[in-house]
């Protein structure tokens, strides 16, 4: 059988995981993998039926109702179907990241999307991207970095982010449901955020998006023994 390499990338939200894993996969010609889009769209199907995503029964209950599919569009860009439906830009709302983080609380839906992720990371080259590949979903990667970054940091970016989607909101509401999502993610009970002991830990408070990029792909080159693909040539 043939071994694909695998690279987690853990953190809390907003710390340019999703933007520096998707460039660090199409540079290493890797597929990338948003595990938070796959908790979105359980967020959006229990939000949209009106269930309450604090009742873990009740959620549960749902999920053998749901259809979720992860794609990949002509530009390599994932895109998550519910029930058939793309809801890849509705899942970006704010409102949305709320209901995300509760269910993703349930043991339930995490068992539920466990396979989901192992499968597609034991068919492919992946960087996969989420709070707990490292220590839960992909034990055995062969890296796996932690990216984290200060909430006042994040919120400037993630506000920048919404701005371009045309989604603006003020710089306290994002840093508000930042710390929101941090004490969340932090304390639940099932697979809180942490570090795995051998992560790369990696902050970028401090660097901006290129030097990030660069760091995190000289940490890849070094740990994996891999050439950028551009490099190749
Ligand atoms: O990365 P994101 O902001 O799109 O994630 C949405 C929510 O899903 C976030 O509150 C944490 C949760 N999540 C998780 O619990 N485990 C993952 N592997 C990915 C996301």
């Amino acid at each position: 059988m043939k071994e694909f390499y695998s690279i987690a990338v853990d953190g809390p939200s907003g710390a340019g995981k999703s933007s520096l894993a998707r460039r660090c996969a199409a540079a290493f010609g890797f597929i990338y993998v948003d595990t938070g889009a796959i908790y979105r769209s359980v967020g959006l199907a229990a939000y949209r039926k009106g269930i309450d995503r604090k009742d873990p029964e009740a959620v549960a209950a749902m999920l053998p109702e749901l259809r979720i599919n992860m794609a990949y569009d002509e530009k390599g860009e994932q895109r998550m179907y519910l029930n058939g439906e793309d809801v890849s830009r509705e899942i970006r709302q704010p409102h949305i990241s709320l209901c995300a983080s509760e269910v993703s609380a349930i043991p339930q839906v995490r068992a539920y999307l466990l396979e989901m992720q192992r499968k597609f990371a034991r068919e492919n080259n992946v960087i996969m991207d989420g709070r707990d590949i490292g220590t839960v979903v992909l034990p055995d990667a062969q890296l796996k970095i932690f990216l984290t970054a200060s909430p006042e940091a994040r919120a400037q970016r993630r506000m920048l982010e919404l701005k371009e989607k045309g989604m603006e909101q003020s710089y306290e509401t994002v840093l508000e449901e930042i710390i929101e999502r941090d004490r969340q993610d932090t304390q639940r009970e099932t697979a809180p955020l942490r570090e795995a002991e051998d992560a790369v830990r990696v902050d970028t408070s401090d660097i901006n998006f290129e030097e990030s990029f660069n760091l995190l792909c000289s940490v890849i080159s070094e740990k994996l023994h891999i050439e950028k693909a551009e490099d190749k040539k």
